[in-house]
């Protein structure tokens, strides 16, 4: 099987891109970032891309302001069509997805959120943490499906909230988390080793000789 080829939707500064690319690029996942689209024209996600010679594409989102029109919707699926990509995987990317959207690329869509799912989904899950007080947070990469942070969950890590945290100093610490586990996810994803029964994501054991161990 060749490279899983990934298409990122991002709006902003695109760290987890960069984690995604660097990994990539490095050869320790099997998997080929195929491009990048923003509905942000000035999106540092789409200079990321451009810098690592991925196509990079601005796709205006229309008139609403946390979906995309069914006009907009239907371009980012050609876009992703014309890059044959297999996986989309949303960094950051600040729109609503439409059913249609979902069900043509029917769990085949991912998502890195920055909090413990199902605490904390939204905007400013690090807030959030800190407003209520968890003495843990983290971060979370799951299957999109028609909720907000609501679908199936692959890999969560945990990290410590300190007393003196501020809501950068948590994001901080939570995105070192996201970067690594969600290049770990879609490794997962390229290697087939992942089903989803209902809720719960199970994660067959790898094949001998996978990749994935530090015997390269
Ligand atoms: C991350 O914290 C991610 O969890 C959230 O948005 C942020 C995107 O950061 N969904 P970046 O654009 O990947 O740097």
């Amino acid at each position: 099987m060749g490279r899983l080829r990934v298409g990122v939707l991002a709006s902003g500064r695109g760290s987890n891109l960069q984690a995604i690319i660097d990994s990539s690029l490095a050869g320790r996942i099997d998997v080929e970032v195929a491009v990048v689209v923003s509905d942000v024209a000035d999106a540092q996600a789409l200079e990321r891309a451009r810098s690592a010679g991925i196509p990079a594409v601005h796709v205006p989102p229309g008139r609403f302001r946390t979906k995309l029109t069914p006009e907009a919707e239907q371009r980012y699926t050609e876009v992703l069509e014309e890059h044959r990509v297999d996986v989309v995987a949303l960094a950051g990317f600040m729109r609503i997805l439409h059913d249609d959207f979902l069900e043509r690329y029917s769990g085949r869509v991912v998502n890195v959120h920055p909090a413990l799912l199902p605490s904390f989904p939204g905007l400013h899950g690090q807030k959030q943490a800190l407003d209520y007080g968890v003495k843990w947070s983290g971060a979370t990469v799951h299957f999109v499906d028609a909720g907000v942070d609501t679908g199936p969950i692959i890999l969560q890590a945990a990290v410590p909230v300190m007393d003196d945290d501020s809501e950068e100093t948590l994001a901080a610490r939570i995105l070192e988390q996201e970067h690594r586990i969600y290049a770990e996810a879609l490794q997962l994803i390229a290697e087939g080793r992942l089903k989803v029964d209902g809720r719960v994501v199970r994660t067959s054991e790898g094949a001998a000789g996978a990749t994935g161990g530090d015997d390269a």
